[in-house]
């Protein structure tokens, strides 16, 4: 049995370590989540297992990690100042704000009354000052997605790299939206990672491109243990789609909450390479009459055998790190009703984004020969560098289990009495909870070994 409800997750995540409500101890920051220690470790992991399939398993894309201060310039250019924005309702008798879209028969959602404002456009960027001086005049976005940085970035990657089309930059980090309604967890906050790529193809290629990237994306999610059951696509209605786009699909996933948005794979056409060169052209017309120059800054790829500069279509699979965080979770939360009556929650996470990878328990809590040995085992599984490999010294080899399963460590190691005469451990998986007695040396192998059959499907 899953996850019943949200509640039973957002419990797990703040009883084990995973995840906080920001600035808690002041009453919380709406909109905002810090990762815990064993959080933190998932996150990485799920972030380094999109970075593997993107940039190091292909040699058709180069990575990126861009300043999340952006200059005012590049967010008009895109279109961001004029339309990133949504319809936003005030509600004249309990104060509270909504989104538009989220007004059921004309009713507030917190108070039910119906006497609310007409809709009016909200931006969803947040502004910083630049320098010492508040007034104003200088000032900067926090980035409202990765990838603009990408495309004003493009002519450089292009010039470093000589890469030919098609070819993508991908890039992993913050952005921040000032949404009117956080809500569900994780799942809408103010500040959240974004995982994008921009793949640059040849105009008329588009369309294939964008087929392969929907059917790809929902594979790697499959590879992160998010069962196909739970995954679902959605051809974004033109109405419904971003001001850059001609098609996007949105690969859906059946959160506790419902089913919504996991990840947006959308075809940009060449929307923004072609805005940015605009403005460049404008912005470059004064000094390039006085320089006398053709210098412009041209967001185009020369083909190496006809010498064309073409203009590359985009298409972007853009995934929400803490909604991929969500779904994994949501996949891999157990409630497992054993066979002796008694039940356990096990989170069957795959091995690879597991935040501990082993836990190392002596069985006698602070027995110094069982503390030695534990020690020596851990410090050598950890150096393999497989991952975080935890030292469990709380004396209660149940209780260690359990622990372990709520967190989804897939390997208990215990270090017992006989150890000290045989060099031989207890291994006990997470899934199956069977146990096999193995000799210290042969450890890491088997570490090694089962993890990486485990983590592939
Ligand atoms: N560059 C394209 C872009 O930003 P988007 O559909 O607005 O497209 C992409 O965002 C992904 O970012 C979404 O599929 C979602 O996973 C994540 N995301 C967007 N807004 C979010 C929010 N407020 N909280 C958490 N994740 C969010």
């Amino acid at each position: 049995m899953t996850a019943q409800n949200m509640d039973e997750l957002v419990a797990l995540c703040k009883r084990r370590g995973f995840l906080y409500q920001s600035s808690e101890l002041y009453g919380g920051l709406q909109g905002a989540y810090d990762f815990g220690p064993l959080g933190v470790e998932l996150k990485n992991n799920l972030k380094a297992a999109w970075w593997s399939a993107m940039v190091h398993e292909r040699d058709d894309i180069e990575g990126l990690d861009a300043s999340i201060l952006t200059h005012p310039a590049v967010l008009r250019y895109s279109g961001h100042e004029a339309t990133f924005t949504d319809p936003l309702v005030d509600c004249r008798d309990c104060k509270k704000r909504s989104r538009a879209d989220h007004i059921v028969d004309g009713k507030c959602p917190f108070c039910g009354s119906t006497s609310l404002t007409e809709p009016r456009p909200f931006n969803l960027m947040f502004k910083t000052t630049i320098g010492p001086v508040e007034d104003g005049a200088e000032f900067a976005y926090l980035r409202p997605e990765t990838a603009q940085a990408i495309f004003t970035n493009f002519k450089n990657v292009v010039d470093s790299t000589s890469r030919q089309l098609p070819f993508g930059i991908a890039q992993v980090g913050k952005a921040f939206r000032n949404e009117i309604t956080p809500r569900s967890f994780i799942f809408r906050v103010r500040e959240f990672e974004q995982m994008e790529l921009e793949f640059f193809v040849e105009p008329g290629r588009d369309e294939q491109w964008h087929h392969e990237w929907v059917q790809r994306r929902l594979d790697w999610w499959r590879e992160q243990g998010v069962s196909s059951n739970h995954l679902s696509r959605y051809d974004v209605p033109e109405d419904e789609r971003a001001h850059y786009s001609k098609a996007t699909v949105d690969i859906m996933y059946q959160f506790p909450h419902g089913v919504e948005e996991l990840e947006g794979v959308a075809n940009r056409t060449d929307f923004d390479l072609g805005s940015h060169t605009k403005q460049q052209a404008e912005l470059n017309i004064q000094a390039q009459v006085e320089a006398n120059t053709d210098s412009t800054a041209k967001l185009a790829v020369q083909d190496r055998t006809t010498n064309q500069w073409i203009v590359p279509f985009v298409i972007e699979p853009s995934a929400g790190v803490e909604r991929g965080v969500l779904a994994v979770l949501n996949d891999a939360y157990t409630n497992e009703v054993l066979e002796d009556g008694k039940s356990r929650i096990v989170l069957r996470l795959k091995p690879h984004l597991a935040p501990i990878k082993a836990a190392v328990i002596p069985l006698k809590r602070n027995h110094e020969g069982l503390v030695e040995k534990a020690q020596s085992v851990r410090i050598k599984l950890q150096r393999l560098g497989i991952g975080r490999i935890f030292f469990e010294n709380s004396g209660n080899i149940g209780k260690s289990y359990r622990k372990h399963d709520e967190v989804g460590t897939p390997f208990c190691i215990t270090v017992d009495f006989d150890t000290l005469d045989s060099d031989t451990v207890t291994i006990r998986d997470r899934d199956s909870m069977s146990q096999i007695r193995l000799a210290c040396d042969e450890l890491p192998a088997y570490l090694i070994d089962e993890l990486q059959s485990k983590s592939s499907i």
